[in-house]
């Protein structure tokens, strides 16, 4: 290929494939006609949170869908999983995936819990249930699995060991809302499960998240602990924090709640759009759904060899993202090389070669309702036209002057919601 053919490129020089940017994770916007009823019912009442009738109406809604007896509804996710966490009494240590949002660390770490990284399985993205064992001391206080990208961890596996050893489950189900393990709902596993509806998620209530359990006295705990301690007027009973969800978030999380059905058939067409152009791609394996069970489609996330593409992720990050298409590399580096956990534990990527050989090859492509079929079909014939020229990209953006890999985000950087 001569290399003023890949002019065609737009980081070369070319027209980008769109126009305007498509990013991950842009939010999903239910019926505004029904947001503002609801905003104006707020306005009304002047009761704009602690724990009024949206709230309440959203907890029983999330508990239904779950099949849960309580569903609290918190202000994000990161706070709902520190609560829990500590209402489970966790301390120490805790064992939990470096292949995740730094959130689930920093959740364990804002309370004095160091977080032990545990490997992923290879090709699973998902902890290791077989590298617990190696991983417990007499100061493990509990396991924080990932339910990672729409897609169910080894639960059972995780939970005979956690059963073993008797230790309290917690799992991080942020990306887990309206999907299924086995049939059975995800939010009804381990001790409790927590979801976040951040605005990038596929279900939101601009911020926002929940922990749901079938156990009612941790239910109780978790419920004190998020207003305060207050148990009475002006009765505090136990050490808390704020952690209530607003009426605003929850008007919002209604609205959402009405509008799911149609981001997840968004989700579905995109996912299957991307499936259908990426699976002849040598080298590009997109990461599949098991459509078995109940799933949200909310991340399209393909591994990438670089040894049969001749070009890495972050080259084709930087190649689609002057085409406009903003592809991230969740969750890289991983939390063990973040800080404070890379000072903490300088070697633990000797013990996390899965996880590193992971997250050198993952990139997350656009989905969701800002995202229609023919863009993820017109990103997929993009990513095909740029591995069959694979090799002569890398070869052409290595021998640029002052070469710069990662992204020129110049008008991708003014997006704020996105991580
Ligand atoms: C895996 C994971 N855990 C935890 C969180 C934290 O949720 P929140 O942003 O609602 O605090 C996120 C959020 O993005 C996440 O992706």
């Amino acid at each position: 290929m001569a290399s003023n053919s890949l002019d065609r490129f737009a980081i070369f020089g070319g027209k980008p494939a769109f126009e305007t940017p498509l990013h991950v994770g842009c939010p999903n916007i239910g019926d505004r006609k029904r947001l503002y009823e609801r905003l104006d019912s707020i306005l009304d009442r002047r009761v704009l949170t602690n724990n009024g009738p949206m709230v309440r109406e959203f907890e029983e809604r999330v508990a239904d869908i779950v099949g849960v007896r309580h569903c609290i509804a918190m202000c994000n996710g990161t706070v709902a999983l520190e609560i829990v966490t500590r209402a489970l009494g966790m301390k120490e240590e805790a064992i939990v995936p470096s292949l995740t949002f730094v959130a689930t660390a920093h959740a364990l770490q804002w309370q004095q819990i160091s977080p032990v990284f545990c490997d992923v399985k290879p090709g699973s993205h998902h902890m290791d249930p077989a590298q617990i064992h190696n991983l417990l001391t007499p100061r493990t206080s509990g396991i924080l699995p990932v339910n990672l990208w729409g897609r169910p961890c080894d639960i059972d596996a995780i939970l005979a060991v956690a059963e073993q050893n008797r230790l309290p489950v917690v799992f991080d189900s942020a990306h887990m809302f309206a999907c299924s393990y086995k049939g059975s709902m995800i939010g009804s596993f381990g001790d409790a499960e927590v979801f976040s509806f951040h605005a990038t998620k596929f279900m939101n209530t601009f911020e926002g998240g929940a922990v749901v359990t079938n156990d009612d006295e941790l239910a109780a705990t978790v419920r004190l602990m998020q207003n305060f301690g207050f148990s009475g007027r002006d009765l505090v009973t136990h050490v808390g924090i704020n952690g209530k969800m607003t009426e605003v978030a929850a008007a919002m999380g209604l609205t959402s709640l009405d509008a799911m059905d149609r981001f997840v058939e968004r989700n579905r067409e995109n996912y299957h759009a991307y499936r259908l152009k990426l699976r002849p791609v040598p080298g590009v394996e997109i990461v599949e759904y098991d459509e078995r069970e109940r799933c949200n489609f909310q991340y399209i996330v393909i591994d990438v060899d670089e040894n049969i593409t001749g070009i890495g992720c972050d080259e084709l990050m930087a190649v689609l993202a002057a085409e406009n298409v903003d592809a991230r590399r969740y969750f890289s580096p991983g939390c063990h090389r973040m800080e404070p956990y890379s000072s903490y534990f300088p070697n633990a990527g000797l013990l996390l070669r899965n996880t590193e050989d992971s997250l050198s090859r993952v990139l997350t492509l656009p989905t969701g309702t800002a995202v229609e079929a023919r863009d993820a079909e017109k990103i997929g014939e993009l990513i095909q036209r740029i591995v069959a020229d694979g090799a002569a990209i890398h070869a052409r953006l290595q021998s640029r002057p002052g070469r710069e890999s990662r992204p020129q985000t110049g008008r991708l950087a003014r997006c704020v919601n996105y991580r």
